[in-house]
C-alpha cells in the first residue's frame, strides 16, 4: 500500500496549521454521547502543539445536515475537546457541511478553508473515503500531510491486505449489504472462512452470489414483530414461522460462530449478529465480540455498531485494533484507495 507522508516530517514550528479531524460523533440532547473519536484526534493535534505550532484550525463534518442546522452545530464537540485539550492555540471551526461546497469538494470553499492557513494535516480516516473539500480540495493548495491516527488506521487495517497468520476468518452481520459485498469480495477470497449472521445473512439465504462459501446461522431468535418486547422465539433458519423475523442469531449459531473464531488467528469482524440495542437480541452479538476477544492472534474491529459493542462490553483493550473507520475502513479493504489518502504526496 502506497503510504502517505507523515505529520512528523512536517517543520510545524511557527505555523497555522489546518487539521482536518474526524469529529463526526454520536450527540444525545445536544452532548458528545461518544468522544471516541474525539480521543482518536488528540495525538496529532499534541504533536502539533509540541513542535510549537502558533496555530491550529480543527475542521470537521459533524452528521448530514442539509445546510446550516443548529442541531449540528460544533459547540459540543468544540467544548469537549477543550476539556480534553485546553490550549488557546486550537480553534474549531463550523461543520463543514454547513456549507454546500463541502460535498460538492468546491475550490471556492477549499480556498476558505485553506485562507491563512501554511500547512494541511489530515488524519480524518472516518472520512477519508470522501472527496470532499475539506478531505481531497484543500490538499492541493496547501503542504498536505498524514496524521498519526490516519497513518496508524492505514497500517493496522493494511496488515489484513497483506499476508496473514492463518486461519484468517471474516465475521460480518449488520445490514448495509451493498456497503460489504465489495470487502467479502476482496477479503473472502483470501479468508479460510466466512461468517455471516444478522441482516446480511438473511439476503445470502436464498442464494449466495459470491465465488465462495459462507457460513450462515442454523438458527435465529425470532419475533413477531419489530419492538423490543416482542414475542420471541428460537427457530431453525430456513424456518421462521410466517411473518416473524429473526433479530439475533440462535443458541446453536452462537457456539459455533464462536467456536470456529476461537481456532482463528487473524480475524476482521464489522457488523452486529443482531438487534443487539435491545438487550434481549444482543446475545449473538456479545458472544462475537467475547470470542474475537480471545483470539490469540490478530484481531481488528470496524464499524460504528460492533466498535460500540465492544466498548459497551469493556472489551477495547483485547482487540488488536479497534478502526475509528466505518464505510473508510470497509473501502480500504475492499482494496481502493481512498480519495482522502491519494490526495496527499507519498511519504
Ligand atoms: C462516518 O461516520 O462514517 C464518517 O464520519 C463519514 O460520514 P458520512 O458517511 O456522513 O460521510
Ligand atoms: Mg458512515
Amino acid at each position: 500500500m502506497r503510504l502517505p507522508r507523515s505529520v512528523r516530517a512536517a517543520d510545524v514550528a511557527g505555523t497555522t496549521v489546518l487539521v482536518r479531524a474526524d469529529l463526526n460523533v454520536p450527540l444525545e440532547r445536544g452532548r458528545v454521547a461518544d468522544d471516541t473519536r474525539i480521543r482518536a484526534a488528540l495525538p496529532t493535534l499534541q504533536l502539533l502543539l509540541e513542535r510549537n505550532a502558533a496555530r491550529i484550525r480543527v475542521c470537521s463534518h459533524l452528521g448530514r445536515p442539509k445546510g446550516e442546522d443548529p442541531a449540528f452545530r460544533m459547540e459540543p464537540v468544540r467544548e469537549h475537546l477543550r476539556s480534553l485539550l485546553p490550549d488557546e492555540r486550537i480553534e474549531v471551526r463550523e461543520n463543514t457541511r454547513f456549507h454546500p461546497g463541502e460535498t460538492a469538494n468546491d475550490p471556492d470553499f477549499a480556498r476558505e478553508l485553506a485562507e491563512g492557513c501554511d500547512l494541511y494535516v489530515n488524519d480524518a480516516f472516518g472520512s477519508a473515503h470522501r472527496a470532499h473539500a475539506s478531505t481531497v480540495g484543500v490538499a492541493g493548495l496547501l503542504p498536505a500531510y498524514a496524521g498519526l491516527l490516519l497513518l496508524d488506521e492505514l497500517e493496522h487495517l493494511g496488515r489484513l491486505l497483506d499476508e496473514v497468520e492463518r486461519p484468517f476468518l471474516l465475521v460480518t452481520g449488520g445490514a448495509k449489504v451493498e456497503d460489504k459485498l465489495g470487502v467479502l469480495q476482496n477479503l473472502g477470497g483470501r479468508a479460510d472462512g466466512v461468517l455471516v449472521g444478522g441482516k446480511m445473512a438473511e439476503e445470502l439465504r436464498t442464494e449466495n452470489p459470491l465465488p465462495f462459501d459462507v457460513v450462515l446461522p442454523t438458527d435465529v431468535l425470532a419475533a413477531s414483530e419489530f419492538t423490543e418486547d416482542a414475542d420471541a422465539q428460537v427457530a431453525p433458519f430456513d424456518e421462521l414461522p410466517d411473518g416473524w423475523l429473526g433479530l439475533d442469531i440462535g443458541p446453536e449459531s452462537r457456539a459455533e460462530f464462536a467456536r470456529r473464531i476461537a481456532e482463528a488467528r487473524t480475524v476482521f469482524w464489522n457488523g452486529p449478529m443482531g438487534v443487539f440495542e435491545w438487550e434481549r437480541f444482543a446475545a449473538g452479538t456479545k458472544a462475537v465480540a467475547e470470542a474475537v476477544a480471545a483470539v490469540d492472534g490478530y484481531t481488528v474491529v470496524g464499524g460504528g455498531d460492533s466498535v460500540r459493542a465492544v466498548n459497551e462490553l469493556g472489551l477495547e483493550e483485547r482487540i488488536s485494533w479497534v478502526s475509528t473507520g466505518g464505510g473508510a475502513s470497509l473501502e480500504l479493504l475492499e482494496g481502493k484507495e481512498l480519495p482522502g489518502v491519494a490526495a496527499i504526496p507519498a511519504a
